[in-house]
């Protein structure tokens, strides 16, 4: 399976999301792929943090891609690994195309703010775009960062709902400091300590829907 974690807007979480699910995925499967897309390199950067934090131990394999080679690149390896995981660019790029070129599966988080929200149309007319060339695409949207208290969550989770070319997960990370403390160990959200009990159940079920989506196509 090839997921590509994506969007055109930054800072919605593609890298915490990206890097969490290759350190989930390794430990359920046995050889995963993190390719960084993005040039602001951060799942890179993630991966030289959890290189000291584990001392070389990585779980996955990382590497970095630009333009064209995301797609050409992907496709020669894709045989030699069980899952591949794209982390991409805030931004419509030659890279994030090529990634959803040969994905299987599209994310694409959502920060509940207007601005981040209304994207909604641009990645929906992205992906229209590019199934032409990938008809089997499934995409899919879900709220990252959400808020403790007030409307935005339900808000903004209404205004995915009523996208039709992105199937709304309703799963909601919330903004949770943890995740951040954990990323600049090179940890997931399931190692660090004290545990996050919440923020972990959060995300397990989010990896729990990626899985199942998983079995469904196979
Ligand atoms: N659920 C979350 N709760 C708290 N902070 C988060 C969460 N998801 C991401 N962040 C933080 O938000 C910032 C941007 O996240 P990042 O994953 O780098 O976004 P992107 O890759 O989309 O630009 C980072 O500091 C990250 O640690
Ligand atoms: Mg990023």
């Amino acid at each position: 399976m090839i997921y590509v974690i994506g969007g055109i807007k930054g800072g919605s979480g593609k890298s915490t999301i990206s890097t969490n699910l290759a350190v989930l995925m390794a430990r359920k499967f046995k050889d995963i792929l993190l390719i960084d897309a993005d040039d602001q390199q951060t799942a890179s950067d993630f991966t030289v943090f959890r290189s000291e934090t584990m001392k070389d131990n990585l779980d996955y394999t990382s590497i970095q891609l630009s333009d064209r080679t995301v797609r050409d690149q992907t496709i020669k390896l894709r045989s030699k690994y069980d899952h591949i995981i794209i982390d991409t660019g805030g931004r419509d790029t030659t890279s994030q195309r090529a990634a959803i070129s040969i994905a299987d599966i599209y994310l694409v988080p959502f920060v509940p703010r207007s601005f981040d929200i209304w994207t909604i149309e641009k990645v929906s007319t992205l992906i229209e775009e590019m199934k032409i060339i990938n008809p089997k695409l499934k995409s899919f949207s879900f709220i990252n960062k959400a808020d403790f208290s007030g409307q935005d969550n339900s808000e903004a989770a209404n205004l995915l709902k009523e996208n039709k070319t992105l199937e709304f997960i309703d799963i909601f990370i919330g903004n949770r400091k943890s995740f951040p403390n954990a990323s600049s160990k090179g940890l997931a959200i399931t190692e660090i300590k004290p545990k996050d009990v919440k923020a972990i159940q959060e995300f397990n079920a989010l990896f729990n829907f990626l899985i199942n989506i998983n079995l469904d196509l196979n």
